[in-house]
C-alpha cells in the first residue's frame, strides 16, 4: 500500500462516457492504468460533464454510458481497491475551480488550443459552438489540479490540455503567492495511438472503425477480416508492405511474442506470406485477449447496483480530496470560507 505524501506521485486520468470503450482506449491508456495502480495512488474520472459539452441536447446518451464505462474499467482489471473511480458531476469542487480559473484565461487563449480548434472544425460547430465546449480545457485543468495530480497518462492529442493546465497553475500560484497548485506532466503510452481497422489514423466511434472491448466473437472475426493491409499485396508470393498495414500494427500492439512477429514481418516483406495467415494469427490473439474481458463485463453489467456502489464510494473519497484543494484556493485568493 502506498501512502500519499506531499512528494509522492498522484495520477489522474479520465474518459468521457460517450460510448463503450474500445481497443484504442485499451492500448492507449487502460493497460497502463492497470500497471500504474500497483505503483502510485491513482484516480480515474468518468468525465460526464465534459461529455455533455458536445452532447448538451442528449444528456441521456451520457447518463446511460456511465455504468458501461464502469463495467469496462473493472473488466480490464482496474481494481477499485487500488484505483479510486469517481464521477465528475458528483464533485462540485471541480465546477467551482473551473469558475475561478475562467477569470484568468483569455478567450483568445482557449481559441488557440490546437486540439479544441481541430475538434470544433471536425464537428462543424461554426456559430453553434457551445460555450462549455470551448472552455472544456479549463474544466480539465480544474480536474487535474483539484486532485493534485502530477502525472496524467493521456494520448498526444491531450498535450495541449496539459500545457494549458500548467499555465493556469503558474498564474494561480503567483496570484496566491504560494505553491498551492501542483504542476503536472503527461505520461504518453509507449505504444502510441492505435489506428482504426480501416487504416485511418484514429480509432473513433464516429468513424465506425473501432473494435469495442465488449465485441462478440463474430464481431472480432469480421473486424479482422475487413482490416486494411497492403492494397498492392495481391498474390501471396508478392512482397508486402508493413508500414501502414493495420494487421502488423495490431500484432505489434497485442502479440506476446515479438520475435514471432518480427519473423512474420520479414517473411511478408520478402513475399510468400499471405494476408489470411497474418489475420488468423491476429484474430487468435484478439480472441484470447477479449474473451475473458467480455465475460467479466457481462457479469458486471448484470449487477448495476454493485457498479453504482463502487462509483459512489470512489466519488465520496474523491469529494473529500478535491474539496481540500478548493478550500486552499479560496483561502489563497482571500475569499472568505463560510463552511
Ligand atoms: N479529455 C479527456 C479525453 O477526452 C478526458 C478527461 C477529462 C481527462 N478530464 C480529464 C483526462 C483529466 C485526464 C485528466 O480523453
Amino acid at each position: 500500500m502506498t501512502h500519499p505524501t506531499a512528494t509522492s506521485h498522484c495520477i489522474l486520468t479520465g474518459d468521457r462516457p460517450t460510448g463503450p470503450l474500445h481497443l484504442g482506449h485499451y492500448v492507449g491508456s487502460l493497460r497502463q492504468r492497470v500497471a500504474l495502480q500497483q505503483l502510485h495512488p491513482q484516480f480515474v474520472l468518468i468525465a460526464d460533464l465534459q461529455g455533455l459539452t458536445d452532447n448538451g441536447s442528449r444528456p441521456e446518451k451520457i447518463a446511460s454510458n456511465i455504468l458501461e464505462v464502469m463495467a469496462d474499467y473493472l473488466a480490464v482489471s482496474i481494481d477499485p481497491l487500488r484505483t479510486t473511480i469517481c464521477l465528475q458531476s458528483a464533485l462540485p469542487a471541480l465546477a467551482e475551480l473551473t469558475m475561478l480559473y475562467m477569470n484568468i484565461v483569455t478567450v483568445s487563449r482557449v481559441e488557440r488550443n490546437p486540439t479544441v480548434k481541430h475538434e470544433i472544425q471536425q464537428k462543424g460547430f461554426a456559430r453553434s459552438l457551445p460555450t462549455g465546449f470551448l472552455v472544456y480545457p479549463i474544466s480539465q485543468a480544474a480536474d487535474i489540479t483539484a486532485f493534485g495530480a502530477d502525472l496524467v497518462p493521456v494520448g498526444d492529442d491531450q498535450l495541449p490540455m496539459i500545457e494549458q493546465t500548467n499555465e493556469i497553475v503558474h498564474k494561480m500560484n503567483s496570484l496566491m503567492r504560494a505553491p498551492v497548485l501542483r504542476h503536472c506532466q503527461a505520461l504518453l503510452s509507449a505504444t502510441g495511438r492505435l489506428p482504426g481497422i480501416d487504416g485511418s489514423a484514429k480509432m473513433s466511434k464516429s468513424l465506425g472503425n473501432t473494435l469495442t472491448l465488449s465485441a462478440s466473437e463474430q464481431e472480432i472475426q469480421r473486424a479482422v477480416s475487413a482490416m486494411y493491409t497492403d492494397p498492392s499485396h495481391l498474390r501471396i508470393s508478392d512482397p508486402g508492405k508493413i508500414e501502414g498495414n493495420v494487421v502488423f500494427t495490431y500484432l505489434d500492439a497485442f502479440h506476446h511474442d515479438c520475435e514471432k512477429v518480427a519473423e512474420m514481418k520479414a517473411h511478408y516483406q520478402q513475399g510468400g506470406l499471405g494476408d489470411r495467415q497474418c489475420k488468423n494469427e491476429l484474430e487468435d490473439c484478439l480472441q484470447t485477449l477479449l474473451a475473458p474481458i467480455r465475460e467479466r463485463r457481462q457479469q458486471l453489467s448484470a449487477d448495476k447496483e454493485t457498479l453504482l456502489g463502487i462509483l459512489k464510494q470512489g466519488s465520496e473519497k474523491a469529494h473529500e480530496h478535491t474539496q481540500k484543494t478548493l478550500l486552499a484556493v479560496k483561502r489563497g485568493l482571500g475569499l472568505p470560507v463560510m463552511f
